[in-house]
């Protein structure tokens, strides 16, 4: 609901359906950045070592809920890596349990932590028909890794030579496209009706390549995928304030400490988890379709996923500029926080 004035708007309170939320010292600092406005969040397993088996990903709930704060509600929706070695029986049984939401899929080496990743797609066949039979999602992180495939191609690469072969294998199985960048991917997604949705990111909607490479390199901005020219990120605009279901918000907030990211050879990953509903709300203002953010944001991905929609509501206020700290203190060093580039004027307030 807006009001007349256009300066509030109640929604549900969103949730976030990819997300970092690391372990230790880095949860602990991370973790009340999400949950201050997001109900609930699939959480990625890319830890060292990876959260590959229902036990790993029952303990792993188990340290992020001890480390909410007592007055925080939050609900974390685990994934399953995906190896070559996964037993089928065990994601069934995880899924049963209630201990695992979705698996994950990384092509092996695509990014941060992804080398115990697919390399055979034959091997893990019977996990996914497994899945499609209980109706259990894969999320997928679609890119290639062949060296010789362009950086910038490698969504586009993944669509043609792995996702549409899968799904032709496997067309039960209900697939995220996580992370889309390109009008590409977007494209795919439009035309199938059935079992496969996306996720966009924060970054994606605000950042191209140029706010990453011209006038000097800005690793605060370099993630995976990496950001494309502004045509795609025209695209996912267009996608996300559609209101068309199958697209919703993953933020892919990925924190890293800045010494990771400075260095000769930083790690891809961007945070956005403090600003984002801000962010957003900027974002979808610019394209005057406000009215469209509670679906992208509350109720498209609860609605994939076959959860209900969150009973509780966010309010967000337009006013002076609201500023976030630049960066949040953790035991292992700073983590930068995502800077869009223009001043936010939305604030979040939770609703009793
Ligand atoms: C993620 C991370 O740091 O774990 N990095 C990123 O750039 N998005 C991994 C991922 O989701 O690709
Ligand atoms: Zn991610």
């Amino acid at each position: 609901m807006i009001d007349k004035t256009m300066t509030s708007l109640t929604i549900r309170r969103p949730d976030d359906w990819h997300l970092h939320l690391r372990d230790g010292a880095m949860l602990q600092a991370v973790l009340p950045e999400t949950a201050r406005h997001f109900g609930r969040a699939i959480i990625m397993p890319n830890l060292v070592p990876p959260v590959v088996t229902a036990r790993q990903a029952s303990d792993y709930r188990d340290r992020i809920m001890a480390a909410l704060p007592g007055d925080m509600d939050f609900t974390p929706l685990m994934t399953l890596y995906l190896t070559e070695d996964t037993d089928p029986l065990d994601v069934a049984n995880a899924h049963a349990n209630g201990v695992a939401t979705a698996v994950k899929l990384y092509p092996a080496g695509a990014t941060t932590n992804s080398a115990s990743g697919v390399t055979n797609f034959d091997r893990v066949r019977p996990v996914l028909e497994t899945m499609a039979e209980i109706g259990m999602p894969l999320c997928v992180h679609g890119e290639v890794t062949d060296p010789d495939i362009d950086i910038f191609d490698r969504e586009a690469v993944f669509i043609d030579k792995v996702l549409k072969p899968l799904r032709k294998k496997v067309p039960d199985l209900k697939v995220v496209m996580e992370h889309v960048t390109t009008q590409h991917a977007v494209d795919y997604v439009r035309d199938h009706r059935k079992n496969l949705a996306a996720t966009i990111t924060t970054h994606h909607l605000i950042i191209n390549r140029n706010h990453i490479l011209a006038g000097g390199i800005k690793p605060h901005y370099y993630c995976l995928p990496v950001a494309k020219r502004e045509a795609h990120r025209i695209a996912l605009v267009q996608a996300a304030i559609s209101g068309d279901k199958r697209f919703f918000l993953g933020t892919d907030s990925a924190p890293h400490t800045d010494p990771a990211k400075l260095q000769s050879c930083g790690c891809a990953g961007i945070f956005t988890a403090p600003n984002t509903m801000s962010c957003l709300a900027e974002v979808f203002e610019a394209a005057g379709k406000l009215t469209k953010l509670e679906a992208f944001t509350s109720l498209n991905g609860p609605q994939f996923y076959g959860l209900p929609p969150n009973e509780a509501t966010i309010t967000l206020q337009k006013g002076d500029p609201v500023t976030y700290p630049g960066s949040i203190e953790t035991a292992d060093g700073p983590v930068t926080v995502f800077d869009p580039g223009f001043d936010l004027h939305w604030r979040v307030t939770e609703n009793p």
